[in-house]
């Protein structure tokens, strides 16, 4: 249950004055792995310095330098030449290099598609004296090393104005590939809303760590976020406010449509999220024939879950979902439909059977394939369904084994669980935002586990990925998200694309405290963890 704030009592005062000594950098000191020196100016980064960690790494040779007479070469399509141009947008700000895009010539930066064995999202990095060549099957996989060969290279690279270089890339070859298809974030726009350009700022953020799909949360209790022509008071109403009561907001379609493109131009697909048959009271305070009683309720702004239900025994109730899901399937490009699921307390087992029976084919309809919250397996979820695991070590065996049950019959599994990779729990009792019904998640745990062995008896096949929700409840700002999801969100993305083989707590954190700078280059806002050895300067 969320919001069950049921967390055992910590001593206080013992761990406070732990806290202290660590953030005086008395524990580190010691222990920390030799200072980060990859990151000064004058060595070039080793090619294995990068989050996620890549498959394969193979130094050799020297390094490329970035100069003034360097150029970005891309072959032909349009759409290599728009991942240059990104490249471009990156690289000529901070170097004020004029790094010209050209589809010719030898040397320099190249970007290149061509036939192998890459998948759909892999590339080959290789660096020498001459140049950096990037070669992949697909723009995914190019993208994908263009975020590569940005960490190659000095923090300073992503800042706005001229900084002095040197501009090296490590010589070798690097070769890569995602474990898993589905590396997600979500962001709960319901709770709080957040803008157009919040939004594009997270996918940005996002892209830095080869995520690839974006969840937005786009309706829950306290507010309904994306316009339905033909039911306009969810948005106009049911927008109208958030926890808090402040005034919330909604997308109009073409904000949707402006985030969808955005996402698309950083290789990400978005997974919109109409969360039923409970957490909907924004919808049935907008209308009230669909409440069984006819009467709406008033909007909500705190924070409780498991008080509402649609009507389910009602037909209006599917003409409603059936308008939503179609007006929302032609918004999206992507494959899939979230229609939550989860924490319908007011809805009986019998009736959230029933309503599950009935949505399901709506999403297949409109061509979606459905994504719900774990709570579908105790359904019938529909062929290709994919259900998303959110519960904690505590869970019971019972839930869990009929999470499992379900995986081995061909239901695919996105694993969210909310003790490890939930970015909206406190790292620790004094962490000022969050909630910490799941437990206190510091770096180490939220890293620390691996998402093939995570639910024993699950088949290897049904294990589609890892997504990092980031719950708003109490997140009202840019720097607010930031600080949740920096630095768990890289650990998160690391378990969805590193190979198993990589992972290791004790290299990660240095790779991790490198990423730092870059972030504050960025002008992103981090939780200092003392388990993190951060460079001192
Ligand atoms: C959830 O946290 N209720 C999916």
């Amino acid at each position: 249950m969320r919001r069950n704030h049921s967390t055992t009592p910590r001593s206080p005062r013992i761990l406070g004055s732990l806290l202290l000594l660590a953030a005086a950098g008395v524990f580190t000191l010691g222990t920390a792995p030799a200072a980060p020196a990859a990151t000064t100016a004058a060595a070039p980064t080793p090619l294995d310095q990068v989050v996620p960690a890549p498959a394969s790494v193979k130094p050799a040779g020297t390094p490329y330098r970035i100069t003034r007479t360097s150029s970005v070469r891309v072959d032909g399509s349009a759409e290599v030449r728009r991942i240059g141009a990104y490249l471009t947008g990156i690289l000529r700000p901070s170097t004020g290099y004029p790094l010209p895009l050209t589809d010719h010539g030898t040397g320099g930066i190249s970007l290149h598609l061509a036939q192998g064995d890459y998948g759909a999202e892999g590339y080959r990095l290789h660096s020498d004296a001459g140049g950096v060549t990037i070669t992949a099957s697909a723009p995914a996989g190019l993208f994908h090393g263009v975020q590569t060969l940005r960490q190659l290279l000095p923090p300073a690279v992503e800042e706005k104005t001229v900084q002095p270089g040197p501009w090296q890339v490590a010589g070798g070859t690097v070769e890569d590939r995602p474990r898993y298809s589905y590396r997600g974030a979500m962001l709960d726009v319901s709770r709080h809303f957040f803008g157009v350009a919040q939004v594009k700022r997270y996918i940005d953020q996002l892209a830095l760590y080869k995520i690839n799909e974006l969840h937005l949360h786009l309706s829950d209790d306290q507010g309904w976020r994306i316009a339905v022509d033909s039911w306009p008071r969810l948005a106009t109403y049911g927008g109208s406010t958030e926890v808090g009561g402040g005034a919330g907001g909604s997308y109009t379609k073409a904000d949707y449509r402006e985030i969808v493109s955005y996402a698309a131009s950083r290789y990400l697909e978005v997974v919109p999220e109409i969360d039923m048959p409970g957490h909907s009271n924004a919808a049935l305070a907008s209308y009230a024939e669909l409440n069984c009683n006819g009467t709406a309720p008033p909007l909500y702004t705190g924070t409780e879950v498991g008080f509402s239900s649609l009507c389910v025994p009602k037909q209006v109730t599917y003409d409603f979902v059936d308008d939503v899901v179609r007006e929302l399937a032609a918004l999206t490009p992507g494959r899939y439909l979230h229609i939550g699921g989860d924490e319908a307390h007011s809805t009986s087992h019998a009736d959230y059977v029933t309503f599950m029976d009935r949505v399901q084919p709506i999403v297949a309809k409109y061509g979606k394939t459905v994504i719900g919250w774990h709570q579908l397996t105790g359904a019938h979820p529909a062929q290709g369904a994919l259900a998303q695991y959110w519960g904690l070590d505590r869970t019971s065996a019972a839930d869990k084994a009929q999470v499992v049950k379900a995986a081995q019959n061909g239901t695919g599994l996105i694993l969210s669980p909310a003790d490890r990779v939930y970015l909206d729990m406190k790292y620790t009792k004094d962490t000022k935002l969050g909630l910490d019904w799941a437990g206190l998640v510091e770096v180490e745990r939220s890293y620390d586990w691996n998402p093939g062995a995570y639910l024993p008896g699950a088949p290897d096949s049904a294990i589609r990925g890892v997504e990092a929700p980031l719950w708003s409840e109490t997140l009202t700002t840019s720097a607010d998200l930031d600080y949740m999801a920096f630095p768990r969100l890289p650990g998160a993305a690391e378990l969805g694309w590193s190979p198993a083989a990589t992972h290791d707590w004790d290299t990660y954190k240095v790779r991790l405290a490198a990423q730092a700078p870059r972030w504050d280059a960025l002008g992103i806002t981090y939780y200092r963890s003392p388990q993190v050895p951060w460079p001192t300067s």
